[in-house]
């Protein structure tokens, strides 16, 4: 099994020898565990491919570990250096054309653009001090289609031996990855609802767009069944029903499993989403209180959407 150690100096200058090496390092971050690799090495990269099961036409986020490095990797207007500057290091993704070959091409799957964020974390000082700048590519550590981890033992359970080590920061603070917008001139598309909701962006940002239907694909990984458990999940339940588990939100008459948020607080919701749905799939269906669609709501909404939608 991957070796589990406490966030300290000492993990992560193991962690910087292992991805200098070409190896594969489980990180926390303030959305979800993530499984890094070094951006330039095609080998290191495509072990992350295998180790998940992702197919190669699904491009991974390049991690910068300092907001200042955005223009060196992606072609930033005033806009995207707005965001940045307003939101990183935090969790935002944007996806911008990109500027050079350096990178690995396996990792973009061969596009035009790159998605690029700066993550809140205790372990990229360390890492810039030891002389490592990344950029790592770093997707979410689960096997591709499952939820995402939010504890370490999470990412053990997904991806077993796969990891050359995890590093245990705790619960992710927020439980939900990162909000992704792709920027296209003077305007931005929203491409995977996330921590921040899009009510937060209207201040800098005239024209914001919800993707088309038709286009959805145009962020790769947003298949309509994802972020899955076994179970079947039922949305908006009200009741639960025989040999089903509960999932509650806020105040309910209901015996429920589990409570997303007693007091009904959608930031709590989230940071215990994919936990819950992890510890009771063990049942066939997972019913779901509804969940309400604003501030974060939408994003929990989305992943849930997503948990439920028919597996082919
Ligand atoms: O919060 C997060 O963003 C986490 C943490 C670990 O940083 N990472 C994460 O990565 O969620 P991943 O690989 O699980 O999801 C990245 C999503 C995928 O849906 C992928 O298709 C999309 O970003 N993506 C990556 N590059 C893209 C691009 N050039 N254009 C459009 N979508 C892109
Ligand atoms: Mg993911």
């Amino acid at each position: 099994m991957s070796r589990i150690v406490k966030s300290s100096p000492e993990s992560f200058a193991e962690a910087v020898k292992i991805l200098r090496a070409g190896g594969l390092v489980a990180l926390p971050t303030e959305t979800v565990y993530g499984l890094a690799a070094d951006a330039r090495n095609d080998e290191a990269v495509a072990k992350i491919f295998k180790a998940k099961g992702r197919p190669s036409h699904n491009p991974l986020i390049v991690h910068i570990f300092d907001p200042a490095d955005l223009g060196k990797w992606a072609e930033a207007n005033e806009m995207a250096k707005s965001l940045a500057k307003v939101f990183w290091p935090g969790p935002l993704t944007l996806v911008l054309p990109k500027v050079t070959d350096e990178l690995s091409a396996i990792a973009g799957a061969n596009l035009s653009t790159l998605a690029i964020r700066c993550p809140e974390n205790k372990w990229s000082k360390a890492f810039k001090e030891l002389g490592f700048n990344g950029p790592i590519v770093m997707p979410s550590a689960n096997r591709s289609g499952h939820i995402s981890p939010t504890r370490a033992q999470h990412v053990a359970d997904d991806l077993g031996d796969q990891v050359d080590l995890i590093i245990d920061g705790g619960e992710c603070d927020n439980g939900i990855e990162s909000t992704i917008l792709k920027i296209e001139k003077d305007r931005a598309v929203l491409l995977r609802p996330g921590v921040i909701p899009v009510e937060d962006f209207v201040p800098y940002i005239s024209d914001l767009r919800l993707p088309e239907k038709a286009a959805q694909t145009s962020a790769p990984g947003m298949l309509k069944s994802h972020y899955a458990p076994k179970a079947r999940v039922r949305l908006n339940a009200m009741e639960r029903r025989s040999g089903e588990a509960y999932l509650a939100f806020g105040h309910t008459e209901v015996i429920a499993d589990m409570n997303l948020s007693a007091s009904a607080d959608l930031a709590e919701a989230a940071r215990n989403l994919y936990a819950a749905l992890r510890s009771l799939d063990k049942v066939e269906v997972i019913a779901v209180a509804p969940i309400p669609p604003h501030g974060m709501g939408a994003a929990i909404n989305d992943r849930l959407r997503r948990a439920a939608a028919d597996r082919d």
